[in-house]
């Protein structure tokens, strides 16, 4: 955690345990190239979906479903959804941005130790919508939250996590029979790594960079100017990161 973010202590957590918590959060990664042959253990596994389980949902609703799939024949099969996926999203592409695209590698389905398939279930809490009565997406964005506390504790095991979005969500369904009611929601590819890379993937290869934090902060309404002092707070955390391990953290 950069130096000089001082925290009142009251409940927080002691200097050591928040470093940890940012150390997480800042070098996590997704995952697709360094996937070593080393197995997940299920005591390890089981923390993270521990972790996952707690995540916040609406309502409590806790939507979730955690399919865990292991077998080769299963996820050579979704590698091929995979492939076909990419060539249908291709020409999505600017056309100067193809062969970059061709390039990345965006999965790591077979290379992993075993796969995650999180998924929501639509009709969990059927007749208590509470909280989703004006907005029914939010049991979706309740999983979204278990697939961050899924990754984040993974990356506190040194286990790598590679979310795999390129892939036609009705072929998998179908796959993994998936009921009707039942949105998959993240697909990952989950094992242990030889490491984790310094910065995303896609920054590397020059596909997109970070954007700078304060430009992404409005006051009061959206575009609202403003917030200069927390403009620039941000922007010397950001100089006291760099300036002490030589690697932008935010
Ligand atoms: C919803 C979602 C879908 C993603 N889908 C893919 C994907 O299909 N293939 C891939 O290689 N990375 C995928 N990613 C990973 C992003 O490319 C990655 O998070 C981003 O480049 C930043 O890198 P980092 O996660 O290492 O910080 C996905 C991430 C999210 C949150």
């Amino acid at each position: 955690m950069p130096d000089d973010m001082t925290i009142p202590v009251g409940d927080g957590f002691d200097q050591m345990a928040r470093d940890a918590v940012y150390r997480a959060m800042f070098t996590r990664r997704d995952v697709r190239s360094y996937f070593t042959s080393e197995a997940v253990d299920d005591e390890a596994l089981a923390r993270l979906l521990l972790a996952a389980h707690h995540a916040p949902s609406v309502g409590f609703m806790q939507p979730w479903n955690f399919i865990v799939i292991r077998g080769t024949a299963r996820r050579e099969q979704v590698r091929d959804l995979f492939l076909a996926a990419r060539e249908q999203e291709l020409p999505a592409i600017e056309e100067e941005r193809r062969a970059l695209y061709r390039k990345l590698k965006l999965e790591g389905i077979c290379e992993s130790a075993l796969n995650i398939c999180i998924t929501c279930d639509r009709r969990r809490s059927q007749g208590s919508p509470l909280g989703r009565w004006h907005n029914p997406e939010m049991d979706l964005y309740s999983t979204v939250c278990a697939v961050q506390n899924f990754w984040l504790a993974a990356r506190a095991e040194g286990v790598g996590v590679g979310w795999v979005s390129i892939i036609e969500a009705r072929a998998l369904k179908d796959l993994l029979s998936i009921p009707e009611h039942v949105t998959p929601v993240a697909y990952l590819c989950v094992g242990r790594v030889s490491e984790f890379a310094p910065k995303p993937d896609l920054e590397t290869h020059g596909w997109g960079r970070r954007l700078p934090l304060p430009e992404l902060i409005m006051s009061e309404t959206f575009c609202g100017q403003g917030e200069v002092p927390l403009k620039s707070t941000i922007a010397r955390l950001k100089v006291a990161t760099c300036e002490k391990s030589g690697k932008p953290l935010i």
